[in-house]
């Protein structure tokens, strides 16, 4: 994605919403959709509308920046994202998450549906990502064309800040919900695991497995973002579980949990504002 790309991006934002000026970017994975009902004063812009914005496929994602307010906070929310097994691009989210930056958002929430390597943190849980491992061990940086100030090699100490990973954690409690914590595992997918790469993954010290995220973690973190990040699980990983995996399971259970996960966003806003007050 070029610059010029990310500048018109951000022009098209700038018309569509004069005078709005979103400071949290937050990415709606499967299950967490339920969010994007509870913003008011809502303007929708196609991804199509979007240079450089991802063009979606999966059933149950969608295509559409939306912004506008949650929990009383300016927002800009990605409804839909490109996974890499799409068709093994891994900067496919790059222009969307250097346009948000771009216009001034500063943290970015997130957001997918994952299986559980823990069968303490059951399906319908919520996890907040502490690490993660990039098990198909590719970059969306690899071969970038970067701008002269931007740098190459970038720190991933910390990706998932821990002052927003410590305010997440008293959100949850105040709102009475237990919220997980673990590492993420990013597999490229589209298949679920075997029984066998999950064991390995336990033994790595994953929490969860996943198909997305982590590009756009890599993503964040270069364009200078705090991350927050969140799964929802939504079944025990192969292996662990009679039951076939699929997506309509993964769809049926983020419909049971969506309303703790709305809950959670909405009351978050307010307060990852806060900390952003603190962290120019
Ligand atoms: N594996 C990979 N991705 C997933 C899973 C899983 O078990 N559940 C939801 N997304």
């Amino acid at each position: 994605m070029s610059d010029n790309g990310i500048d018109h991006a951000q022009r098209v934002i700038a018309q569509r919403v004069p005078g709005r000026a979103p400071r949290i970017g937050i990415v709606l994975g499967s299950g967490w959709n339920g969010a994007a009902d509870h913003v008011t004063d809502a303007i929708e812009i196609a991804y199509a509308d979007l240079p450089g914005f991802p063009a979606v496929g999966v059933a149950g994602h969608g295509g559409t920046l939306r912004v506008g307010r949650l929990g009383g906070c300016e927002v800009a929310l990605m409804i839909g994202r490109e996974h890499v097994y799409e068709h093994g691009r891994t900067n496919a989210m790059a222009g969307a998450v250097r346009t948000l930056a771009r216009c001034g958002v500063r943290t970015l929430v997130v957001t997918n549906a994952a299986g559980s390597l823990d069968t303490t943190m059951p399906p319908g849980a919520l996890m907040l990502i502490t690490d993660h491992l990039n098990m198909v061990q590719r970059s969306p940086l690899a071969g970038d064309a970067l701008s002269q100030n931007s740098e190459r090699f970038v720190d991933m100490r910390d990706a998932y800040a821990p002052d927003l990973r410590a305010t997440a954690q008293g959100v949850a409690r105040h709102i009475g919900l237990s919220l997980h914590e673990g590492v993420y595992a990013w597999m490229l997918g589209p298949q679920f695991e075997t029984p066998a790469e999950i064991r390995m993954l336990r033994q790595l010290g994953a929490q969860a497995v996943g198909m997305s995220t982590v590009p756009e973690v890599i993503l964040a973190r270069h364009a200078g973002l705090a991350v927050l990040g969140l799964s929802m699980i939504t079944n025990l990983a192969a292996g662990m579980d009679t039951l076939a995996l699929s997506h309509a399971q993964t769809l049926a259970v983020a419909a049971h949990a969506a309303a703790d996960a709305t809950r959670l966003l909405e009351a978050l806003m307010p307060e990852l504002d806060a900390v952003q007050g603190g962290n120019p």
